[in-house]
């Protein structure tokens, strides 16, 4: 095996296709000895006699984008997910593995695919393409008694382990705690030592939009249910949700408004996405006047038809033109990418988009000085319409973080920072903490590595038949979400499927799955999941943002997840910071598992899938969440013998508040 990239020669530069989206220029602070330090980092993977062609190739990549990508090391033209059998390789995942890879690079699936970014404004696959190149020569090499390293993109090496250990072991972005800062990461990242996985992007299990398609559906209706009073068997129509953004992930948020029933504006200011979602069909309108938005969306819920529209525009004025017009919202969020907010995440109003993108490279004070006014000027008309009785939610995308940094400390329930939390609710600390993530229910998902279409409507068959869709709504929700899958046109790359499951419906499916497999009824299966979930993610703006016994700041839920995937023998496991929300506000994982249809894998999948819930569901429970004890108690019942969760005490409420009163009298 090789331990250097293979290379002859160097690869032709070549011109990069017009009309395919690159990523603005990367902040980076460096020292003339940082700089060095780039440049020779970059230059290791690279034999020493084209370093003198390359290192000024590399530091101006430096100069005009802030980060060293190797642009010349990508291989030429379209990079997509091909079926598993056109790809070499000395075991299924090697091969696998490689599949997601390439589809997460896909110009139809990628955000800046030049730039390796999947999703989510910075979430990238690998740092550059010298990575992505060793990588791949190193997964067409693996056996199934090694294990292939990765940190931060960097694959490390591979090392000897044994048949039910992992393949592939990745961690991204973690830091020592005093540099968990993202300016130190973005210093870390210009050098060459660090990647921001995002959550699904440096953990290769990006599907597309549809993974966030049923998260938001879920969201919606339950938002719904829970704030406007609609009966668990009916939808949203008739109502009108407002958000921002149809860029990777937030792309979702029509699509999901309209298989929830709903009318839906949502604004985005780069047209190229309105573009992409357009001709999807995930927005049915396309508009940039304001008048004629909210004239598509009155006749929709007048008729009570569901109907997304893109307002080509800001945000911001959107939301002025509904106050100053008098129209009523049902249900408000955001999904700019305010994680990113100082790197071109979110576009300050009365700033075009390429205008933001020219400031973000000329003069960053000046983009963040506006950014902070507008983001001041957003929250001003969520106050406004909150008052007229609209609902809003905060959609993870770190955008009440983001106004608490602009400086507006009336956001924060006690009024002075951010550590009780905020004055509007994350959508997980009011809909899906507790409806979803305390019974397990999270974002289960798999690809048909054969690339058949006919793969994917078998499995969706055979996951339907899974499901008991009179048990509980949210098995309902779910099975209608299955049944109608198809028909809603949710694939883009690989044949994928997201089926939000808890961890008893993910293990039946999987292992029917396998069977399938073993009977030869499909190809083989990659199963995995999204990190935004129950077990997997520790993110107190967030995921855990409905954790109240205090233990929201600990990372150790987390972590324990990916180590115990990792002795349970899931084929890929990773461990990331940042995800959704930015760097030092998480840690999340998530794992990758080939189904083979053979009884080794049962006997992994078995162990490893409720294990990989159930732990998060496990500490929900500990942290006093009702749903998640009642959820742990059965479990507890129908696993004795194999497990046994810890189940809490309840202290009385007024009994814990006298005693706290008496004592601080005492000390009077
Ligand atoms: N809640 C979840 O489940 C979840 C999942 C993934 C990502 N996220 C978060 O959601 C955010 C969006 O993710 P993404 O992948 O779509 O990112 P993205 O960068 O691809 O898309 C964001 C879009 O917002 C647009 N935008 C920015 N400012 C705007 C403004 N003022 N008005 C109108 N449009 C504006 C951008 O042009 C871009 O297209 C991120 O912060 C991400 O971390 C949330």
């Amino acid at each position: 095996m090789d331990c250097v990239l293979k290379l002859d020669r160097l690869p032709e530069k070549k011109p990069f296709i017009e009309g395919i989206r690159r990523a603005p220029r990367r902040d980076s602070v460096l020292s003339e000895h940082d700089m060095e330090i780039a440049l020779k980092n970059a230059l290791r993977y690279i034999p020493e006699q084209f370093h003198a062609e390359l290192a000024p190739e590399f530091m101006e990549e430096l100069k005009t984008r802030g980060r060293i990508y190797g642009y010349r090391f990508r291989p030429e033209g379209r990079l997509w997910g091909k079926p598993i059998d056109q790809y070499e390789g000395k075991c299924i995942e090697g091969k696998a593995f490689q599949v997601m890879i390439d589809n997460n690079l896909d110009f139809e699936v990628a955000l800046y695919p030049y730039e390796l970014v999947t999703y989510g404004e910075t979430g990238q696959v690998c740092q550059n393409w010298m990575q992505y190149l060793l990588i791949k020569q190193y997964l067409k090499e693996l056996t199934n008694t090694q294990t292939l390293v990765i940190e931060s993109g960097h694959p490390l090496g591979v090392f000897r382990s044994h048949e039910n250990a992992p393949r592939v072991i990745l961690t991204n972005g973690l830091m020592v705690g005093l540099f968990d800062k993202p300016e130190e990461f973005n210093r870390a990242a210009a050098m060459g030592v660090a990647n921001y996985g995002q959550m699904t992007a440096g953990g290769w299990m990006y599907i597309g939009p549809q993974g966030i398609v049923h998260g938001t559906f879920n969201t919606l209706l339950n938002a719904g249910r829970l704030k406007l009073g609609i009966p668990k068997d009916k939808d949203l129509a008739g109502r009108l949700f407002v958000s921002a953004g149809l860029g990777g992930m937030s792309g979702a948020q029509g699509k999901a408004a309209e298989i929830a029933g709903a009318a839906a504006i949502i604004a985005e200011v780069d047209s190229s996405r309105i573009e992409t979602r357009y001709k999807q069909g995930w927005v049915s309108k396309v508009s940039d006047d304001l008048a004629t938005c909210v004239k598509w969306a009155q006749e929709a819920q007048k008729e009570g038809k569901p109907l997304a529209i893109a307002y080509h525009g800001n945000v911001v004025d959107l939301l002025h033109y509904l106050i100053n017009n008098d129209i009523h919202v049902d249900l408000l969020s955001d999904q700019t990418s305010c994680h990113a907010v100082y790197e071109g995440g979110y576009c300050p109003v009365g700033v075009s988009f390429e205008e933001r993108t020219r400031l973000l490279a000329e003069d960053h004070e000046a983009f963040k000085k506006a950014v902070d006014a507008s983001l001041k000027l957003h929250i001003a008309a969520i106050d406004e319409l909150s008052k007229r009785g609209t609902y809003f939610f905060d959609y993870g995308n770190s955008f009440l973080k983001a106004v608490y940094d602009a400086g507006v400390k009336s956001i924060c329930k006690n009024g002075e920072n951010e550590k009780d939390g905020f004055v509007y609710p994350s959508y997980v600390e009011d809909i899906l903490g507790p409806q979803l993530f305390d019974y397990g229910y999270g974002p289960f998902r798999w690809v048909c590595l054969s690339g058949k279409p006919e793969d994917l409507d078998k499995t969706d068959a055979a996951a339907m038949d899974c499901i008991d869709p009179t048990r509980r709504y949210q098995d309902r929700d779910n099975w209608v979400w299955v049944r109608d899958a198809k028909k809603n046109k949710m694939v883009v790359g690989t044949q994928a499927r997201i089926l939000y499951q808890d961890a008893m419906g993910r293990l039946k499916i999987a292992l029917r799955f396998n069977e399938m497999v073993r009977n030869g009824e499909i190809g083989p299966v990659m199963l995995g999941r999204d990190h935004h979930d129950t077990g997997g993610t520790d993110s107190p703006f967030r995921e855990t943002s409905n954790i109240k016994d205090g233990s929201n700041i600990m990372a150790d839920m987390a972590t324990q997840c990916f180590a115990g995937n990792a002795a349970r023998g899931m084929s890929l496991i990773a461990l990331h910071n940042g995800g959704g929300v930015g760097i030092g506000k998480s840690i999340n994982g998530g794992f990758g598992m080939v189904l083979d249809g053979s009884e080794r894998v049962d006997r992994i999948l078995s162990s490893a899938m409720p294990w990989d819930t159930m732990g998060g569901v496990a500490r929900r429970a500990w942290a006093r969440n009702e749903n998640a004890i009642e959820t742990c108690l059965a479990y507890n019942r129908d696993n004795e013998g194999t497990d046994c969760i810890t189940i809490p005490h309840i202290a009385d409420d007024t009994l814990v508040r006298e005693t706290v009163l008496n004592a601080l009298k005492s000390n009077e």
